[in-house]
């Protein structure tokens, strides 16, 4: 994996192309004068990967490896040399769901500019969020995080807050292989089994890297969802055993189990496509037909464990309030005509950006008019989710992506207490290429 590495860089940090005067540059990096407390190196590549299952991929990585994984502990200031070795069209990291500052976001063209073969960038930032992350390259993001510059940033809680003996990172990605389309979990595309002792607590770090959500089915006990997008739930009821439930494009879910006697099922899809990647965590013998069941319900995060208690309720006064109205329309991209993606009837760049004033209190209602859903999602900054199709939820929830299926509305809120130029946009990163993105700007 990727180990920290022990010298010092030599690095050329580019300074932000867009920075307005009138915002303070160190507002833009944050204060990254104290030493690293932990330092990695990613080395994007080109490199032929093999699944488990023996089909092959043309794959483009960081450090030769599917889905790196970058550990550190809350409060860590963690640098991040990025060097590109072969990836002719450049490379970036993006760091999402993680709110950094801005030049640390890693947007090619706003935020840095593009690291050319031969050339690196240092990413410095405090880890200040615990939880389930990734990072995934943002140039020509559609075509590079397909291929595999992505990988899983893991960042370990200040307190042992949350107890548990072993915990599995699973990011789920679609492939290209030499024997077509894959999905798997890392590189394992077929069922695995994993024996684990009774009584062990199991926390599952699941991570969607695909464009679109996908559903996962959990049998044989019952558990709780710990975390969404990486922030904690409070109070996580214990969900039946036959509920599935489902992942936004980008979203993570920290999912907790305590290992019974027998054998608990996981499975990321439908439960007769016995195709898709699975985990079968077993006691001593694995089962001889391990089978799934048909889910009996759904789970809604709109009403699960506590409302997130800040200071944004349907009830605020907002400063300014946003619409985005998701749509889709034919087009000419790429000298062809196609679907293209819209936002408020425009394609990107011709979508206004919104502007906003750091401290401002920011209402944004998506409403979906097209014809399936998009992921949305927001950088630097989390969203608190107030209302569904009108309605108020009953336990708001706190997301960096959050999947809006056709004919839905969500209204959302956050605070601009992030300074710089963001992206906000569908996270199908087809649809982001073809026209789904805006701006966000401080003023
Ligand atoms: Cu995960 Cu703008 O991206
Ligand atoms: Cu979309």
């Amino acid at each position: 994996s990727s180990h920290p590495s022990g010298h010092h860089s030599g690095h050329n940090r580019n300074m932000p192309s867009n920075a307005s005067d009138t915002v303070e540059v160190a507002a833009l990096t944050g204060d990254i004068s104290a030493p690293a407390d932990i330092k990695f190196e990613l080395v994007a590549q080109m490199r032929e990967v093999t699944l488990a299952s023996g089909a092959k991929i043309e794959a483009w990585t960081y450090n030769g490896e599917i889905a790196p994984e970058l550990r550190a502990r809350y409060g860590d200031m963690v640098e991040v040399k990025l060097i590109n070795k072969d990836i002719a069209k450049g490379v970036t990291i993006h760091w999402h769901g993680y709110n950094v500052p801005n030049a640390m976001d890693g947007v090619p063209g706003m935020t840095q500019n593009v690291v050319k073969p031969g050339e690196s960038f240092t990413y410095k930032f405090r880890a200040e969020q615990e939880g389930t992350y990734w990072f995934h390259s943002h140039q020509q993001a559609s075509e590079q995080v397909e291929k595999g510059l992505f990988g899983s940033l893991i960042v370990e809680s200040r307190q042992e807050t949350e107890i548990y003996d072993e915990a599995f990172t699973i990011i789920n990605h679609q492939w290209v292989t030499n024997q077509g389309d894959k999905t798997a979990f890392g590189n394992q595309d077929l069922i695995q089994m994993k024996k684990v002792e009774p009584g062990k607590k199991i926390k599952l770090r699941i991570i969607n890297t695909h464009n679109q959500s996908r559903k996962y089915l959990l049998q044989g006990v019952d558990y709780q969802i710990t975390s969404m997008d990486g922030m904690r739930i409070q109070k996580p009821d214990l969900l039946t055993d036959r509920t599935a439930f489902r992942l936004a494009s980008g979203g993570r879910y920290d999912v907790v189990f305590t290992m019974p006697d027998g054998s608990v099922l996981f499975k990321l899809g439908d439960y007769k496509n016995d195709e898709d990647p699975g985990i079968i965590f077993y006691e001593d013998t694995p089962p001889a037909n391990p089978s799934f069941k048909k889910e009996s319900n759904l789970f809604d995060p709109s009403q699960y464990g506590e409302p997130v208690i800040n200071e944004l309720t349907s009830d605020t006064e907002f400063d300014r309030q946003f619409k985005m109205i998701l749509g889709n329309k034919m087009g000419f991209y790429d000298g062809k005509i196609q679907f293209l993606w819209t936002i408020n009837g425009e394609v990107y760049p011709n979508i206004p950006t919104f502007m906003v004033k750091e401290g401002e209190k920011i209402k944004t209602t998506f409403i979906n008019k097209s014809i399936t859903e998009h992921p949305m999602h927001l950088h630097g900054h989390h969203m608190t989710v107030l209302k569904k199709n009108g309605k108020k939820v009953m336990t708001p929830w706190l997301t960096d992506t959050l999947n809006v299926y056709a004919g839905e509305t969500y209204e959302v809120a956050f605070i601009a207490d992030n300074p710089g130029m963001w992206m906000d946009h569908c996270h199908n990163l087809e649809h982001a290429k073809t026209g789904m993105i805006l701006h966000l700007m401080y003023d």
